[in-house]
């Protein structure tokens, strides 16, 4: 998710769920090939399995950007076929590329030539005024054969190109599970992923019911200890999740070793993914209030994160 899940959001996110796929934010082609490739595709070892989302609809930049990323260490490309921005229909990529399947087949055959990781999309179950079940499934069976992709991460609802903002397009057109547990039962060999909507661990398992995994974008941005239990609850774990206590004092780690680094290295821009971590619990307005105090912020200091945790620690009881 752009602005949100770069390296700070998702090793915070490692932290709380080991086995959980993470998805970097979507890098255009371009900004890899001929930009600065440390700054957009550098991230922490810990974080892996880490997927890296391109943005573009150039087979041969989508190509070496995916190259690029394999040989960062990412575990996977995905290609994203859902962004209806505007900026990102004037580039011709991201939800309009719905439209124009055998593009998208070029695209996805020419990064998987380049390179050993898996390749999959990201994208709508149409696009406009598009409501049949018909266009997503006929995308989706069009590059199941022409292509060897075999994931599918499906955000269960159109993506309105006229009329609606980004965020209105992640809110208003209907969304409709069945669409894509009907696409799970008609390819059954595909891995399908559910998105879009799905905020608790009870909705997701339901939907595990019906197809491959479920992916959480806002929930897990906004409430990330919603994370906490995924590794017992649906990749069989035994181990303890982790504690408040340990998770602050690995965040605190983390952080100070970040500012350290230099380079204009800040606090904030770590502890802006941590806001939404006390979530639900006593004093949590204190933790957001103190983390996201400018003038504190600017002492640069990771101990800040200790001071905003003692104010909860002191107002909860904890058992783990
Ligand atoms: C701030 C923000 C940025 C997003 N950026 C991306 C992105 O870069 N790539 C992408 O595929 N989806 C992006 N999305 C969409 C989410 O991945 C997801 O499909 C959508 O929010 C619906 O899932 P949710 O209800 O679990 O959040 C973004 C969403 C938000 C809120």
């Amino acid at each position: 998710m752009l602005d949100w899940t770069d390296t700070h959001y998702r090793y915070m996110a490692r932290q709380i769920t080991r086995h959980t796929w993470l998805y970097s934010e979507m890098t255009h082609a371009g900004a890899v090939i001929h930009g600065d490739k440390n700054r957009f595709l550098k991230f922490n070892e810990a974080e892996q399995p880490v997927a890296l989302q391109l943005g573009g609809s150039e087979p041969t930049d989508l190509a070496l950007a995916a190259k690029a990323g394999e040989a960062y260490g990412y575990n996977e490309i995905n290609l994203n076929c859902g962004c209806p921005s505007p900026r990102v229909q004037k580039g011709a990529f991201g939800a309009c590329l719905m439209n124009e399947t055998a593009l998208v087949a070029d695209c996805l055959n020419a990064m998987q030539n380049a390179v050993q990781i898996p390749v999959t999309v990201k994208h709508r179950i149409g696009i406009d005024r598009q409501n049949e079940y018909a266009v997503v499934r006929d995308f989706v069976g069009a590059l199941s054969v022409q292509t060897a992709c075999t994931t599918f991460i499906v955000h269960a609802r159109n993506a309105w190109l006229n009329g609606l903002s980004p965020k209105e397009n992640r809110e208003v057109p209907p969304l409709k599970y069945d669409y894509v547990y009907r696409l799970k039962r008609d390819f059954p060999n595909l891995e399908i992923i559910i998105n879009g909507g799905i905020a608790t661990n009870e909705e997701i398992a339901a939907h595990l019911k019906h197809v491959d995994g479920v992916m959480v974008g806002r929930e897990a941005y906004h409430n990330p200890m919603v994370m906490r239990g995924w590794d017992r609850l649906f990749y069989g774990s035994s181990e303890a999740p982790v504690s408040y206590a340990d998770l602050v004092e690995k965040l605190f780690r983390y952080s100070s070793w970040y500012i350290q680094s230099g380079n204009g290295a800040a606090l904030r821009h770590t502890v802006r993914h941590y806001l939404g971590l006390m979530h639900g619990l006593n004093n949590a307005r204190m933790w957001r209030r103190i983390l996201s105090d400018v003038s504190l912020l600017k002492n640069n200091n990771g101990s800040l994160i200790l001071e905003a945790w003692r104010e909860v620690a002191k107002a909860n009881v904890f058992l783990d």
